[in-house]
């Protein structure tokens, strides 16, 4: 099958490349590198073999997304591309709102007019908001989120119900990643943050690499097993077979919008992780305790049943080749993505 990837240059993006074109589909990428960088398509090629096209264009741009979606015959979209940084949608709202819903809708009236009616949509267990009972199951509802980067999530999820409901020819599948981490075991593919990632493990890579002095751990007086906050970390690369699996689904089944969490089901506190970090890279990571990150949550894990289900997909990588992939990425690439 001939699969355009939006974003298929981040993180995400890029190691759901390599298992689509590792399970025989063809692969053509759209990505303006706004967050990501060119040398990513290399490196997929290398790890794969295969030669996968590059179109450099934002999104927003609703001609030149026509034009592709018209003259690319692809029978399926996965959507990854969005600015993903939380606490810059809060600082800067309309900025993030008019990013990440013009990139659907250039992409959304693009299919409509053209083709293919088949996408995958990433988006978050953030959609749960603060007052969810866990485990967080799909049905839940209200979805809330704290955050516009949230809400957006909510948005497009209630946009492609609407979409569908107006069009039988739709299938969609709306995916709520949990929390993505680790790399590709090759260390050639891995997440490369801009500036100072906030993410916990891409931090604590940087401090065992040397690039930072020590991790800030935000609380340890959580209601949870050892007081810092609990979350249902996944591999990337479980991540991109979910991808592959919810393709296969919605290709095959009826037409309609069919929504998955991608997650483990369990929970892991920060000095988990870390200690599990400290295995892999057989290092001390300084770390200290400082106070709560204003929006954080104490815990969150997802109810992964569903996606077992119907799908036939659940976790398959541990906590520990989480951090080792992690910490193999960052040793080989200190840097991030630099030009050989
Ligand atoms: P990423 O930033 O690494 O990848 C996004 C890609 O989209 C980048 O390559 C970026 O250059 C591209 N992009 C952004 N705006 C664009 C535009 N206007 N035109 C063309 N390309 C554009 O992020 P990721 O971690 O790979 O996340 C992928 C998706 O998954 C996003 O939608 C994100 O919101 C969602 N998600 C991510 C996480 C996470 O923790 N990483 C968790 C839940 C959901
Ligand atoms: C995990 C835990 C922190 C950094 C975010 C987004 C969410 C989704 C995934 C896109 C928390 C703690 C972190 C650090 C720390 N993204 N931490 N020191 O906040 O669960 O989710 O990324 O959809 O929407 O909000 O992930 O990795 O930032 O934090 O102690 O330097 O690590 O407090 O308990 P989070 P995270």
């Amino acid at each position: 099958m001939r699969v355009l990837l939006t974003g298929g240059a981040g993180f995400i993006g890029s190691h759901t490349a390599v298992q689509l074109i590792g399970a025989g589909h063809d692969v053509e990428i759209v990505d303006n590198f706004c967050n990501s960088k060119p040398e990513v398509v290399r490196r997929i090629q290398t790890v794969t073999g295969a030669a996968v096209p590059v179109n450099e264009i934002d999104l927003r741009d609703r001609v030149a997304v026509s034009d592709l979606i018209a003259g690319g015959d692809f029978a399926a979209v996965v959507h990854f591309a969005a600015l993903k940084a939380v606490s810059d949608s809060v600082e800067r709202p309309l900025e993030h709102y008019d990013h990440n819903l013009n990139v659907t809708f250039s992409l959304l009236s693009a299919m409509e007019s053209h083709g293919p009616r088949t996408l995958v949509f990433s988006s978050s267990a953030t959609v749960y908001g603060d007052q969810a009972t866990l485990p967080f199951h799909e049905d839940q509802r209200p979805l809330e989120s704290a955050s516009p980067y949230g809400q957006a999530k909510i948005m497009t999820e209630r946009l492609l119900a609407d979409v569908a409901a107006a069009d039988p020819r739709w299938r969609i599948a709306v995916l709520r990643y949990f929390n993505p981490v680790g790399a590709h075991p090759s260390g050639l593919i891995g997440e490369d943050p801009k500036g100072t990632p906030s993410n916990l493990v891409p931090c604590m890579a940087q401090v065992a690499v040397g690039r930072r002095d020590k991790l800030l751990i935000f609380g340890d007086d959580y209601e949870t097993k050892d007081g810092t906050g609990e979350r249902d970390y996944i591999h990337v690369d479980d991540i991109a077979t979910g991808h592959l699996a919810a393709l296969e689904a919605i290709v095959e089944g009826d037409p309609r919008v069919r929504t998955w969490n991608l997650g483990g089901g369990a929970g892991t506190s920060v000095l988990e992780v870390l200690r599990a970090f400290e295995r892999a890279c057989g290092r001390d990571i300084p770390f200290e305790i400082v106070g709560r990150r204003a929006g954080d949550v104490a815990v969150m894990w997802a109810d992964p049943s569903r996606a077992k289900a119907e799908l036939g997909w659940e976790v398959e990588r541990s906590l520990d080749e989480m951090c080792a992939d992690a910490w193999r990425w960052q040793r080989q690439n200190p840097d991030g993505y630099t030009e050989p």
